[in-house]
């Protein structure tokens, strides 16, 4: 066992890995990264310090995740409704954020050899913002280990929206809207995420438990992990805590898999049996 931990991971991180079973580790993992205005609240400093240590988090948890080979992982960094809703110094400061951690991150996307890729509406975003994206994109498009999907300015409804009218405009150039023709693999191909698999696991941070407007069609079987720490405080170790969770799980998809850990049906009738 000893020699299959990969490298790279710190004492803590090697604990919680052992206890992991490696052939079944997910194959893509979402993020919520959420709690950054609460860390620097609790610091009194103002919200943006809680974005700027964030960065931190995010370095972290992409390392261990491409270390432990995690074929997918998908972060939600700003949705549309925070871009539309937030005052702009705080949306400013995190498009220049977002620049500067492109610039700086692009070497140890290569050292760990990261695939970057986004999700969401970036021609509403800045423009030169919009090129650096492109240029981190290119820089890092010859990779082949682990795909990171930055989610920017994303909102899953307007996902759903543009591939619908993706959809009819596919038909339209080809003989007509009355060879349109839709079923869920028609709709998953024209979603941002037509190249990913679904995630088998969403991670949110700082103990909110709901989804806010993220990838709502592609996380309809996916485990949910809630944690209560900041996402500031988020680390590779916490990421493999939450794979463990996700482990003792048992998915279901609708049937009746009763797995490891989970009295059979017969347990029921049995007792009822020796009641009576
Ligand atoms: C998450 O932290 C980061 C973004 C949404 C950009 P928040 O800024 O939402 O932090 P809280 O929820 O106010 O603590
Ligand atoms: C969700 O967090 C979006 C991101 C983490 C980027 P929010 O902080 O925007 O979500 P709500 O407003 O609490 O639902
Ligand atoms: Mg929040």
């Amino acid at each position: 066992m000893y020699d299959k931990v990969p490298t790279g991971l710190d004492r803590k991180e090697t604990e919680v890995y052992r206890r992991l079973d490696p052939a079944r580790l997910p194959k893509h993992i979402a993020i919520i990264m959420d709690g950054n205005g609460r860390w620097a609240k609790r610091r009194h400093l103002p919200r943006v310090a809680g974005h700027r240590a964030g960065v931190t988090a995010v370095r972290s948890t992409v390392e261990t995740a491409a270390r432990i080979h995690i074929p997918a992982l998908t972060l939600y960094a700003f949705s549309e409704e925070n871009w539309k809703k937030r005052p702009k110094s705080e949306v400013g400061f995190l498009m220049s954020l977002l620049s500067r951690y492109l610039k700086a991150e692009v070497p140890t996307l290569n050292k760990n050899n990261i695939r970057l890729e986004y999700i969401g509406r970036q021609h509403e975003l800045p423009e030169d913002v919009q090129e650096r994206m492109a240029w981190a994109r290119e820089a890092t498009a010859r990779n082949s280990g682990m795909v990171l999907t930055l989610a920017l300015n994303y909102s899953a409804r307007s996902e759903l929206v543009d591939a619908f009218r993706s959809m009819v405009n596919a038909a339209a150039q080809n003989g007509g809207l009355a060879h349109l023709q839709i079923d869920e693999d028609t709709v998953g191909r024209h979603l941002y995420t037509r190249n990913l698999p679904d995630p088998d696991l969403v991670v949110r941070t700082s103990g909110e438990m709901r989804l806010s407007n993220f990838l709502l069609w592609q996380l309809a079987y996916a485990e949910i992990y809630v944690t209560p720490t900041l996402w500031p405080d988020f680390r590779g170790l916490h990421l493999l805590e939450g794979i463990a969770e996700y482990q003792k799980r048992e998915r279901r998809y609708g049937g009746l898999n009763h797995g490891d850990g989970h009295a059979p049906l017969e347990t029921s009738s049995a007792l009822h049996e020796r009641k009576t």
